[in-house]
């Protein structure tokens, strides 16, 4: 995702600025660039690809002395990963630094262009740059025109402007994405989009709220929201740099978890508009012809795969089936052309689903990424691409990924849904509803966590887990399996919930744990026997379920929903962290997990 740096002061800025865009190369991104104000004037320099290519272009460049400056690591998302694209994008005063997505910007786009503005890049950010200073002509001041202009953007932002119209300050923006601004004892002001950059530097942080806004010299910090002035809180920032990092979390894993909620909006951000999903990466002829998917994945990605085969058969109303990579890849699969091959991968580099794509490819059929990393090897291959927009995942263990993978392709089944005309329009609006309300239901519930912590301790032992589970909820208990293996090391296996009695249940005895996922929105009554049959042979057993369970040994309880796919995140949730506290018992490395890699790119 991409990172926001900022200052002033009478320190060096471009070592400055480099070093702390360093410090949030761990986000990932593409290209990255600053500008620098010095006596009234700005330089800006951009390169794609690492830091180092944009440290050879400033090489010769330095400016000492009282300034600001600005910078800016992009992760792509309107526009491909090139120089223009990149960041800052510029006015004919003023340089701006965007992360996340303003998705009005087409509107805005539109007319700025009937007055005559003309637009270099592909990005939605240069609208902001354009309107902040054709709203300087009609503003009393540079503080007027960014205000303006704020106000009329929609979406998620943290912002941050100089211009050579108020030469000592920066102008600052944050909407849903993070921005907060440093201070020491010396009068130097520091922004970054998260901690890390800020340590060593700065004495005291504000973390800025969502909707707030101002300006910032060395000499006051204005901040308003919606028109009126508010009281900028600031404190200690703790000076532990892996630390700030993990944003306080013990783990990326856990962070990654806690981030769940905040992904899965930009996941949705602008592709659901006026009640209709818009895919405006796919081609519009991509569905003609097409009467059946494949799905192809490895891992945690396959899991991905297996829900997105209910909800497509469901809503979609069209054939799939899914396949995990390395099986798909010497099976000698029968191809047609009548079907569309979607590949998932968090990382676009693993080898073996590369390599089953490249077949799908090679046999004429239309292909499909949907993917966490943008132009990664997978997403260069393939004929059309939804990018999952997780951010960076760290954690060996994928959680976010998977949040957003199943995000991703339910948004895909109601797009082919509505594009099919497979379901009526109250099924279709009713779902679109509930996936633009899906973010509320992965926000981490403390009580649970920490329900979760104590529960945790009386699975440390045991001769092994099974995950239970039916229709959607059996790729979950998969995943929680899986999960549980990655980082406790202790067996664990999923399986569907009406599959026990043909074999499993001959395992079952009191050190057998059942983690069993009973949804009251998807087959409540047949789970329930199911778990019945194994608490006859005396499992021990966890039920996760909104409705009490008698014979449960354990019991975490679930809210109340009314679609399925609310009970499903919520759960998934309450699995991975059921996962991270085992393992934290158990004194496992979470992160990097014994004999695995985040990224597989070997058969
Ligand atoms: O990057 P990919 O999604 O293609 O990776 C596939 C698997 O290697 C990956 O999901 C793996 O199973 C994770 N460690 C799961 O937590």
């Amino acid at each position: 995702m991409c990172g926001i740096v900022g200052y002033i002061g009478k320190k060096e800025k471009k070592e400055l600025i480099l070093s702390a865009l360093k410090e949030l190369e761990y986000r990932g991104y593409d290209s990255a660039g600053i500008a620098v104000m010095k006596d009234g004037r700005i330089d800006a320099f951009k390169a794609i690809g690492k830091l180092g290519n944009l440290e050879k272009k400033t090489k010769d460049f330095t400016s000492h002395n009282e300034g600001a400056a600005i910078g800016h690591t992009r992760w792509a998302t309107h526009g491909k990963p090139t120089e223009i694209n990149a960041h800052p994008h510029f006015g004919e005063h003023s340089y701006i630094v965007h992360n996340g997505i303003i998705e009005n910007y087409r509107e805005i786009k539109e007319a700025l262009i009937k007055e005559g503005i003309t637009f270099l890049s592909q990005t939605d950010t240069e609208v902001a740059v354009y309107l902040f200073e054709y709203n300087l002509k009609n503003s009393k001041n540079a503080f007027e025109a960014f205000e303006k202009t704020i106000l009329s953007l929609k979406g998620a932002y943290a912002i941050l402007l100089i211009t050579t119209t108020a030469p000592d300050s920066i102008f600052f923006a944050k909407n849903a994405a993070p921005l907060i601004v440093g201070k020491n004892d010396e009068g130097e002001i520091f922004f970054g989009s998260s901690d890390a950059p800020l340590i060593g530097h700065a004495k005291e942080v504000c973390y800025l709220e969502d909707g707030q806004y101002g300006v910032l010299n060395k000499n006051e910090i204005l901040l308003y929201a919606d028109r009126k002035k508010v009281l900028p809180v600031f404190k200690d920032l703790p000076q532990d740099k892996s630390y700030a990092q993990k944003e306080g979390f013990r783990f990326f894993m856990e962070k990654e978890i806690y981030e769940q909620s905040r992904v899965l909006g930009e996941t949705l951000m602008g592709r659901i508009k006026n009640n209709e999903i818009v895919l405006e990466e796919l081609d519009e002829h991509l569905f003609e012809g097409i009467s059946a998917v494949k799905i192809c994945a490895c891992g945690t990605s396959f899991h991905a795969g297996l829900a997105a085969g209910y909800l497509f058969e469901r809503f979609a109303k069209i054939r799939t089936d899914i396949i995990i990579a390395s099986e798909f890849r010497y099976k000698e699969p029968l191809l047609t052309k009548d079907t569309l091959f979607v590949v998932i991968s968090q990382s676009g580099e693993t080898a073996d689903t590369l390599e089953a794509l490249k077949i799908a490819k090679n046999a004429g059929l239309k292909t499909l990424a949907i993917c966490n990393v943008d132009n990664s090897s997978i997403v260069r291959l393939a004929d059309s691409t939804i990018l999952t927009r997780a951010g960076i995942e760290k954690g060996v263990a994928s959680t976010k990924a998977f949040a957003t993978q199943v995000a991703t392709l339910w948004l895909l089944a109601i797009f082919i849904a509505q594009k099919q005309k497979s379901v009526s329009k109250e099924r279709l609006e009713s779902e679109i509803d509930t996936l633009l309300k899906i973010p509320s239901s992965l926000i981490v519930d403390n009580a649970t966590h920490e329900k979760i912590k104590r529960l945790s301790k009386r699975y440390l032992h045991g001769h092994g887990f099974f995950f239970i589970g039916r229709d959607i909820f059996y790729p979950l208990a998969l995943e929680g399996a899986l999960k549980l293996k990655e980082i406790s090391y202790l067996h664990a296996e999923g399986y569907p919930a009406g599959e026990m009695k043909h074999g499993p249940i001959a395992l079952v005895d009191s050190k057998l744990f059942t983690v069993a996922l009973l949804p009251k929105t998807m087959l409540y009554d047949k789970t329930k026997n199911n778990i019945e049959e194994l608490s006859a042979r005396d499992a021990t057993i966890l039920v996760i379920s909104p409705e009490r369970f008698e014979l449960a040994d354990d019991f975490i309880k679930t809210q109340h929903s009314t679609h399925v796919m609310n009970e499903f995140f919520e759960m998934m949730i309450i699995l991975q962290l059921l996962a991270l506290e085992i393992a934290v018992r158990l004194g496992n490395d979470v992160d990097m997990p014994r004999n695995l890699a985040k990224s597989v790119t070997v058969e």
